[in-house]
């Protein structure tokens, strides 16, 4: 009888997805809250035939050097700028992720860091804790409206049209977007959403959503030049990733009261912060869970797995990013 393949697990995950996966193969995983240390996650990675990875798990040359037996690379994710795809591509190494099954969880958390920071949730509940209140006021934590306002979508893919869908349908916004490609008429009616310059879509909106993939191209997308061109006043939201934003230049636009506040799910070095972040009040800051509902992750869980079982049993991939891979 042939040996199972080997796969390895580097962080916490579901026990029951475990359970499965060990049906098929020999596992190893950590299920301590503790990221393990490069040089542990390489060396594991070296014995194994699979991974099953987050976003968090940086596959790229020096890796994919120190492990020749790697076949496939599940990440249990959308976005995969953690992935070097032409480097795992030249190695043969196959790559997937996991749309769709998060859209509208993710979609639902944008829309709640959005109204979140535009009616100061966070900050009118510290204000609570804390005893402040003292009396009704007429201005007492005043925030923003959501609904009637501008929202300014940069990135539509699917999560960004999801999010469009609720502004456009549920709560009567105008909504600009700024993609590489616009999108087919009927989706953009599907979305009540207008395809606009970026220039215009910072200098119109209210509030500015962020939901694309990042890139290096990408990086720092939303700078100074960029926070300069927003609306006094406006919000900036990310559910997409830290490294689009500039983030020095987005606290100094708050503190000048430039900006009228920001929602943060993801961070450039996370999960280390910028210290100058947690000194603001106008904001709110989340750990990176927009897609994390149990039944959403459970999904993804679920469809990571699945692309390592299909590959390993009939050499095919549910979600694969790199699919040329499958025909050597
Ligand atoms: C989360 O950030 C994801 O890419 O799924």
């Amino acid at each position: 009888m042939n040996a199972k393949p080997k796969i390895y697990i580097p962080r916490p995950n579901f026990p029951q997805v475990i359970e499965r996966l060990q049906s098929h193969f020999e596992v190893v995983h950590n299920q301590a809250d503790q990221e393990v240390l490069r040089e542990q996650f390489l060396a594991q990675a070296s014995l194994v035939d699979g991974l099953l990875t987050t976003g968090s798990d940086v596959i790229n040359g020096e890796l994919l050097k120190v492990c020749p037996g790697l076949k496939i690379c599940a990440n249990m994710a959308v976005g995969f700028n953690n992935f070097d795809l032409d480097a795992m591509t030249r190695a043969g190494v196959l790559a997937t992720n996991t749309p769709d099954v998060l859209t509208e969880t993710t979609a639902d958390f944008g829309f709640a860091l959005l109204m979140a920071c535009s009616r100061r949730l966070v900050e009118s509940e510290h204000f609570l804790r804390d005893q402040q209140w003292k009396q009704w006021r007429f201005d007492l934590l005043a925030g923003q409206d959501v609904h009637g306002t501008t929202l300014g979508i940069i990135g539509m893919g699917r999560i960004g049209q999801a999010i469009a869908k609720r502004a456009s349908k549920g709560f009567d916004m105008k909504v600009l977007y700024h993609n590489r490609s616009q999108l087919p008429a009927s989706t953009e009616n599907d979305c009540g959403a207008r395809w606009v310059e970026l220039a215009e879509l910072l200098a119109q909106s209210d509030h500015v959503m962020l939901a694309l993939p990042y890139s290096r191209e990408a990086h720092h997308m939303i700078g100074a030049r960029e926070l300069a061109m927003m609306k006094p006043g406006g919000h900036l939201i990310n559910i997409a990733r830290g490294g689009l934003i500039d983030e020095e230049a987005l606290v100094d636009a708050l503190a000048s009261g430039h900006l009228g506040g920001f929602a943060l799910d993801v961070f450039e070095g996370e999960p280390k912060i910028n210290p100058r972040l947690l000194t603001q009040k106008k904001v709110v800051l989340t750990p990176h869970i927009a897609s994390s509902t149990l039944q959403t992750r459970l999904k993804m869980s679920n469809l990571a797995a699945d692309n390592l079982i299909s590959f390993f049993a009939h050499r095919k991939a549910i979600t694969p990013l790199n699919p040329q891979v499958l025909e050597f």
